[in-house]
């Protein structure tokens, strides 16, 4: 049985030099392959809680797992190959590297990550492979895969952003409001593709967004609010 994808107990999060809290969850767990929906109003820890789940902060107390690991157990440099190996990330402004290849950019983490590159491996596929395979489903057309990133439209650098988050087929992919730039058609194409790939490849799906019409496609929706105890700063209202 493969462990829970995420699995918190007793987490806070404060900010250096905050006055309150930012997070208190008492306990939230992902179950693999679960694709759940995670909205809340801008400012209200969204983001703050996909980077604990990543590792990318670390909590003032408590505990995140992930895919079985306690991240608290693991130095800093580990963290980082741990998040490669295991999650995918889809951000807001995708992130890609604007002068290198669609094709580079969905490979990068299979430069960075040994378990990446052994899980194609076993399954019988190169990287090259895998690229076009996911361009395909991905609805990416091989030409568009030699062109710098920085060529491309926001729908096309969005899908490559979900292909370098799939490849080599992490646990848990997490995605924070990835579709907030397209139109209301777009993005529901877009969710099409990133359901069908993440149940393909078994991973589990945190997916943010304030758009309710998306949250009817998931397993489960959560309200942030409805499992952080830490009262909310107030700075930001519904985006
Ligand atoms: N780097 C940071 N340093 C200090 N405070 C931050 C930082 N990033 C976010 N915050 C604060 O944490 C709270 C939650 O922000 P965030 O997680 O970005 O919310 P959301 O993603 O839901 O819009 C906000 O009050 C924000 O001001
Ligand atoms: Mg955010």
């Amino acid at each position: 049985m493969s462990p829970t994808a995420v699995d918190l107990q007793a987490l806070r999060f404060r900010w250096r030099g905050a006055a309150s809290d930012c997070l208190a969850i008492d306990a939230f767990a992902l179950a693999p392959r679960e694709r759940v929906f995670l909205q809340g109003p801008s400012g209200s820890g969204k983001s703050t809680l996909l980077a604990l789940i990543g590792g990318v902060l670390t909590p003032s107390t408590g505990q995140v797992q992930v895919a079985g690991q306690a991240l608290s157990t693991l130095s800093s440099a580990a963290r980082d190959r741990f998040r490669a190996d295991h999650i995918g990330f889809i951000f807001q402004l995708f992130n890609l590297l604007p002068y290198l290849s669609a094709r580079d950019n969905i490979m990068l983490p299979c430069r960075f990550s040994a378990a990446r590159r052994q899980r194609l491996q076993q399954a019988g596929q190169t990287a090259a492979d895998e690229v076009l395979r996911l361009a395909e489903h991905l609805d990416l057309s091989p030409a568009l895969l030699g062109r710098p990133a920085s060529e491309l439209s926001v729908g096309q650098q969005q899908r490559v952003a979900a292909a370098r988050a799939l490849i080599g087929r992490p646990g848990l992919i997490v995605a924070d409001e990835p579709t907030s730039a397209l139109d209301a058609d777009r993005q529901s194409a877009f969710l099409d593709l990133l359901l069908g790939e993440c149940a393909a490849s078994d991973a589990a799906l945190l997916f943010v967004s304030h758009d309710p019409r998306l949250a009817q496609r998931f397993d489960r929706v959560l309200n942030l609010a409805d499992i952080n105890r830490a009262a909310p700063s107030g700075s930001g209202g519904m985006e």
